[in-house]
């Protein structure tokens, strides 16, 4: 078991360099098994769900290079198993973009029952609506979600709730169904309009992406093409709030702001300065925050992917600030965790008052989820003495380079795998 030993206190400085983003590169790589041509993909983070993604399409038959870290190659032609195996399923929940895409190329698709992070109930109700309106038939039984179709067919499809997953899912499948699908009460997330911009680079008909209404015109065949993954604005955010919590000045290259919006205006209304750039933003924190009233919802607001870290933010501003997660029921369980470093914060279901306190201090924690893990790290990196993140397992899902990133921008952190190591750090640091 690995973990991050932290001594808190340095304020970040200096520039970081913002990866690919990992959602945008899930569903972009299995999209790209959806032709029998080769894709060139660029700007793929190397990061471990996206490792476990291309294992299973390995796994499939699918054939895979990476000449570069970031640099990966992917040809469909070989797929002879439209079975995806529990394996990979159980380790993450974007296997289930598997469904859409083997669905739409081979009109059949067998994947299991999705994990991934336990941030609250996941249904994919909305993908299987979606998948029967365009002609499959879909089974559940064994844990295993079956579909398939003699013709997909273009309809019209309303979903109940945004979902940034169903919308990807049913456009990859209406990407080679027959007619013209509209697809109502769309995710506008960047990644979607990012996977429908990569789609249409392999031929496919698709507008209205980053609209609540995306119509797409189905085709025939899909081509090899090469394609460079958006930045990660979550990786992006992570930073810009490590910056504000540590009192630092850094400047995040590699992003593109607009995406940033909604953290950026909550990091200036908590006092934060922000500076944009054309594809980097400045944030400069000088003195004691202040509180400030968040609540998650899908693009173009406030992301709940951005919650904890955001949350650990307001934790040490002045004042009672307000955090409202709509998106996940259960995306506080790390409040616990950060009331052990000294945190004073009260959840009411998906509510969370937060009374700012002094500052924190270093304790042992636990990463309950990838989003959390990072947000316990920045209040280790602000806390007083040292703090051990435990689990990190799940920070690694979604980061590539965390330590080495930050420690680029004058952060004591070190990734350890012994007790002994943790000690070695602490007598290092004193
Ligand atoms: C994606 O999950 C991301 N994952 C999540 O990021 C992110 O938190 C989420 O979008 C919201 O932005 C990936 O891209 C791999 P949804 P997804 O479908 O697609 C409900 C991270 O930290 N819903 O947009 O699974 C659902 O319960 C991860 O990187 C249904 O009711 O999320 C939720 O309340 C964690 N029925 C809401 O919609 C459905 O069929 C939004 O979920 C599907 C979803």
């Amino acid at each position: 078991m690995e973990q991050y030993v932290i001594k808190g206190g340095n304020p970040l400085t200096g520039e970081v360099e913002i990866g690919g983003a990992k959602n945008a590169a899930l569903a972009i790589i299995a999209a790209a098994v959806m032709t029998d041509d080769t894709v060139r993909l660029s700007n793929v983070p190397d990061v471990r769900d996206v490792n476990v993604l291309l294992g299973a399409i390995e796994d499939i038959g699918a054939v895979v290079k990476r000449p570069e870290k970031h640099v990966v190659e992917i040809n469909g032609s070989t797929i002879h198993r439209l079975s995806v195996d529990y394996d990979y399923i159980k380790r993450i929940r974007a296997s289930y973009y598997l469904l859409g895409a083997l669905l739409g190329k081979y009109h059949k698709a067998e994947v299991a029952l999705p994990g991934g992070c336990d941030i609250g109930s996941r249904p994919i109700d909305l993908h299987i609506k979606g998948f029967r309106a365009l002609g499959a038939s879909v089974d559940i039984s064994y844990g295993l979600i079956s579909a398939h179709a003699d013709r997909l067919v273009a309809n019209h499809i309303y979903l109940d709730k945004v979902s940034v997953g169903a919308t990807i899912n049913i456009l990859m499948a209406a990407s080679l169904a027959e007619g013209k699908t509209v697809i109502d009460n769309c995710a506008r997330e960047p990644h979607v309009v990012d996977v429908a911009n990569f789609l249409n680079s392999m031929g496919a008909d698709i507008r209205g992406a980053g609209t609540e209404s995306i119509r797409i015109n189905g085709v025939k065949h899909l081509h090899g093409t090469e394609y460079s993954v958006i930045p990660d604005m979550i990786e992006a955010g992570t930073f810009m709030c490590a910056v504000a919590a540590t009192g630092g000045d850094v400047t995040i290259r590699n992003v593109i702001p607009k995406h940033l919006e909604a953290t950026t205006a909550k990091l200036a209304e908590a006092g934060c300065q922000v500076v944009e750039y054309d594809d980097a933003v400045k944030v400069i924190a000088k003195g004691r925050l202040k509180h400030t009233q968040v609540a998650t919802l899908p693009y173009p607001g406030f992301p709940t992917d951005m919650q904890p870290q955001m949350t650990v933010v307001l934790g040490i501003a002045e004042g009672t600030s307000v955090v409202t997660e709509s998106i996940w029921e259960n995306r506080f369980k790390y409040v616990d965790e950060l009331a052990r470093m000294g945190a004073n914060i009260q959840v009411e279901g998906t509510i969370a008052i937060v009374n700012g306190v002094d500052h924190y201090t270093g304790a042992r924690v636990q990463s309950p989820d990838l989003r959390a893990g990072a947000a316990l790290v920045i209040a280790g990196l602000a806390a007083d003495g040292i703090t051990v993140v435990d689990d990190i397992y799940y920070i690694q899902r979604g980061y590539e380079s965390f330590a080495e990133k930050l420690q680029g921008l004058g952060a004591q952190i070190e990734q350890v795998s012994s007790e002994h190591e943790i000690q070695k750090f602490k007598l290092k640091v004193s």
